[in-house]
């Protein structure tokens, strides 16, 4: 916040007309008495400067007449628009003098603004002023930008090509909710958009029943450590980002799935109220600075939108496995036992996970010496290691004060704590009271560095759990009545009630390194904290890191992975947990997954085997509870453990396609759980699925969300769809069709559509495991189009996971069907990481051949030495299956195959 926060004075519009009418209008009543009388608030456009390319504008906007709600209007802006590049368009407006809070570039790096030069004034004419446009787009942008020169004024974004206005932020003089606002601590936004057509995804962090946003809501950004199963409150994260999928305009014009991005980077809390034919920011600090993404496709936007604000982090491949977590783990032997159980149950065990309960008091970097003692903890997490397993613990940001306690007295002399009153702020969290380490404070990685080495080199622990950063406190300070930080004139909707901001958390007016109040940077804690310890892995390990964090804000996808916190054992959670997985997907954070089995409460049998089978599909699979719930390892039902190997059998199957997922998501931001539409951006049905996803372009995964049910009713996009269990059971969808489709109590619909290659492998209890067996290649060939996929091959833990000379390789696959041969052929692209002869492919199946096809089977042609050729189909089927076994085609070279 700038320094003259109250200096500015209140010009004389009539106050309390003003905030009656606000009032009204913002609870949606309409007051056309007194709508003529509003008119006249707002700002206009005093001077306007384009530069010589017509690439970007910088506009002065004074104040036409001033309200005092929430505080003094700011009287003169600053606004600015232009293209970072064809795909992004920046618009920015802030205070013309004073310069205010705004995300330091060290956090989120990005391009300054200021320093475009080569700007020519340019004057709207005096005369005639009214319904003037200035536009400013750049060559081959689709964007462009257009400044109105009403009164008030108002600017829109609009696609070139179809003429279609994406954002419009013209205000109606009739609602004071549609003004441009721009106070020291209220800035008001607003767009109107066509109801009709728009279907809009994103701001977070919420638990919300449908994916889709559901007009007449607000949406409140204000990290907070509030429980998963609230639906529709404010959690853990803020993410105000959206992308708006369209549906195509009478004219034809605009095509059915022009997608684009918008991003209101700002780390102040917020309220955004979605209205369906309206978007309404209100803000409770820092600048106006939205970031526009041309896409025009979803994926595309994810591509234009992690460029920004950085690629999602590189996992490990053993991140991939299947993890076990409880809170209440009791001691060594109790984690030697589950560890034990599930190597008797034969189901996948990849990681074993410590909650608070292997430390001294709580107390991070410490173990109790009487349940986890360091020799038995260092055994066992040889013992796992020995056994291919890794082993995760948590880490809470507040240190215990106590002056017995090393961490504590280094971090006092480090003097990195969080400050209020010129001390340090005392919370309370799970040790007790505790200071917070500010992350804004460059000791702080010194400090946080230091101790998370000296702690790994006692217990070789693989990946970080960062719990409680939002920041979590179990105390609500009181406010100090005279500030505005404390008690900021717009109350935002935390926790659903209006609760004041410093509800359970750091205060507002805490301070951190170079006098940054709470107040604006208080949405950041959970970036910075998993940044600085993305850092220290990778500094003290040399491989890849792996944290998972539970608050994240705008980029933390570039050093983390995300959970959906404390969801309950409930059917409903369970449902919701694919719109919030989605969700993640779209905010930039690809590794995500709900506490399989649900956290709080009792699960049952039932529940649990539903939720294993879809959790086996999530991004990051682990089962997680609290410690006043029942025991939920998969091991512990004989239905449940059958379901798990089943289900789990089919991810270990498909690591290599979800870790080339990943891959992709790290080098063009791509989801690996996404929504249908994203496949599937021209059929307008996927725009309100909530109920099944994609894993990567081609795999659909439809679960039983419903206690008692033994169908599902799932949606199939047009094309031919094959069950990944079997191969057979096949869907065929002509245009995109609901189906009901058999889903007995241990079974979970997983299909792979045409057009899309599989790189598989065999199934084995570890990750480990599972990469020395032969690859299997699913091609499911399609009548249109030909067939594509990839695989990337690399060590699995490399730091650098896309730089030309390292160690990888990128197959990519690409088969069809011709009139009397189907074939697939590979491209290697990088071919760098070592081929030995584990890497082989031995068996080819092709799906989706229809039967009349005359492909004899009886020559297979390509640069392989040996293999059998069987065919086969049930006669309930159009379609016949190929399969070639005994094959030993190295995986990084190139190979075409093809059976006549
Ligand atoms: C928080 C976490 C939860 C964890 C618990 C104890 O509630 O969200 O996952 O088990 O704290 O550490």
């Amino acid at each position: 916040m700038s320094s003259s926060r109250g200096e500015r004075r209140a010009t004389l519009l009539p106050f309390f007309l003003f905030l009656f009418l606000c009032i009204i209008f913002s609870h949606g009543v309409e007051a056309s008495s007194l709508k003529e009388q509003v008119v006249g608030y707002g700002y206009s456009i005093s001077s306007v400067a384009s530069d010589q390319f017509g690439k970007s504008l910088t506009a002065t906007l004074n104040l036409i007449n001033s309200s005092s709600l929430y505080g003094p209007d700011i009287p003169r802006l600053k606004l600015s628009a232009s293209f970072e590049n064809k795909d992004r368009l920046r618009v920015r407006i802030t205070d013309f003098t004073h310069q205010r809070w705004e995300i330091p570039q060290q956090v989120i790096p990005r391009g300054s603004y200021y320093r475009r030069r080569a700007l020519s004034v340019k004057q709207f004419p005096s005369s005639n002023q009214h319904q003037l446009k200035l536009s400013v787009t750049t060559a081959n942008s689709d964007l462009m930008f257009t400044l109105h020169n009403t009164t008030p004024f108002g600017f829109t974004i609009s696609r070139k090509s179809s003429e279609d206005i994406l954002f419009d932020t013209s205000p109606d003089p009739s609602n004071p909710s549609t003004f441009l606002v721009f106070k020291d601590q209220y800035l008001q936004l607003s767009s109107s958009l066509p109801s009709e057509r728009a279907s809009l995804y994103g701001f977070g962090e919420h638990t919300k029943s449908s994916f889709k946003l559901q007009p007449n809501q607000t949406l409140t950004l204000w990290n907070a450590g509030t429980g998963s199963s609230n639906l529709d409150l404010n959690l853990y994260g803020s993410h105000p980002f959206y992308m708006d999928v369209r549906k195509g305009s009478k004219d034809g014009e605009v095509k059915d799935g022009s997608t684009h991005g918008v991003l209101l980077l700002n780390s102040n809390g917020m309220d955004v109220f979605y209205g369906g034919d309206r978007i309404t920011y209100k803000v409770i600090g820092g600048v106006l600075d939205l970031y526009f993404f041309a896409g025009s496709s979803p994926e595309l936007v994810m591509e234009q939108y992690t460029e920004l604000i950085g690629r999602p982090a590189p996992m490990p491949y053993w991140s991939f496995g299947f993890h076990q977590c409880r809170w209440g783990y009791k001691n060594v032997s109790d984690l030697k036992g589950v560890v034990g159980n599930y190597a008797k149950a034969q189901i996948p065990l990849e990681v074993m996970w410590t909650d608070i309960d292997y430390m001294d008091a709580y107390k991070d970097f410490t173990l109790d010496p009487v349940n986890f003692p360091l020799d038995k903890m260092k055994t066992f997490v040889d013992t796992l290691h020995q056994n291919g397993q890794k082993y995760v613990l948590i880490l809470d940001p507040g240190i215990n004060v106590n002056q017995t306690y090393a961490t504590f007295v280094r971090g006092l002399e480090d003097d990195i704590y969080i400050k209020r009153n010129g001390v340090n702020y005392l919370g309370q969290v799970w040790p007790g009271p505790v200071y917070y380490p500010d992350f804004l404070n460059p000791s702080s990685q010194k400090f946080w560095g230091r101790e998370i080495k000296l702690f790994r080199d006692l217990i070789p622990f693989d990946g970080i759990w960062l719990d409680m950063n939002e920041l979590s406190n179990f105390i609500t300070s009181p406010s100090n009545p005279s500030s505005s930080l404390d008690n900021p004139p717009y109350k935002i909707n935390n926790s659903g009630v209006m609760q004041e901001i410093n509800y359970r958390t750091v205060p507002a007016t805490s301070l951190h390194f170079g006098n940054i109040a709470e107040y604006d940077s208080h949405n950041l804690y959970g970036l910075l904290e998993s940044k600085a310890t993305n850092e220290v892995l990778k500094d003290i390990s040399g491989i890849r890191p792996f944290i998972l964090s539970r608050s994240t804000f705008v980029s933390s996808g570039k050093y983390t992975a995300h959970w959906t916190g404390d969801n309950a054992a409930t059917w409903n959670d369970l449902a919701y947990s694919i719109p919030s997985i989605l969700n993640f997907g779209i905010f930039g954070i690809p590794m995500v997954g709900a506490d399989i089995c649900g956290f709080s409460g009792n699960t049952t049998e039932e529940l649990c085997r539903r939720w294993i089978q879809l959790g086996a599909f999530y991004p990051f699979a682990r089962d997680h509870s609290d410690n006043t719930s029942n025991r939920q390892e998969l091991y512990l039902w004989d239905s449940v453990a059958a379901s798990a190997r089943k289900v789990l059998g089919l991810r270990y199957r498909l690591l290599p396609y979800l870790y080339t997922l990943m891959y992709e998501a790290h080098t063009k931001g791509t989801p690996i759980a996404r929504p249908l539409f994203f496949s599937f951006p021209e059929d307008v049905t996927t725009y309100d699925i909530s109920s099944q996803f994609l894993l990567g372009k081609g795999v659909l995964v439809s679960p039983v969300l419903e206690s008692g049910a033994v169908t599902v009713n799932a949606y199939f996009p047009a094309g031919n769809w094959f069950d990944l269990f079997n191969f057979t059971n096949s869907v065929s969808a002509e245009s995109g069709k609901y189906v009901t489709l058999d889903a007995p109590s241990d079974h979970i619909n997983v299909h792979v559509g045409e057009g899309n290659i599989l790189a598989m492998q065999g199934e084995a209890l570890t990750t480990e495991a599972t990469r020395n067996t032969a690859f299997h290649l699913v091609v499911v060939v399609s009548s249109s189009k030909t067939s594509y996929g990839q695989v990337y091959l690399d060590d699995g833990e490399t730091l650098d996971i896309s730089g030309e000379n390292e160690p990888w390789t990128l197959v990519s696959f690409y088969g069809a069907l011709q009139k009397n041969s189907v074939f697939v052929a590979s491209n290697v692209t990088n071919g760098r990481f070592a081929l030995d002869q584990r890497w082989i492919i031995e068996k080819v199946t092709f799906l989706g051949i229809p039967k009349h096809k005359r492909i004899s089977c009886m020559n297979g042609r390509g640069s392989m030495k040996k293999m059998v050729v069987k065919t086969h189909s049930d006669d309930s089927s159009q379609f016949a299956i190929i399969q070639v076994s005994e094959l030993s085609l190295l995986v990084g070279e190139e190979f075409k195959l093809e059976i006549e």
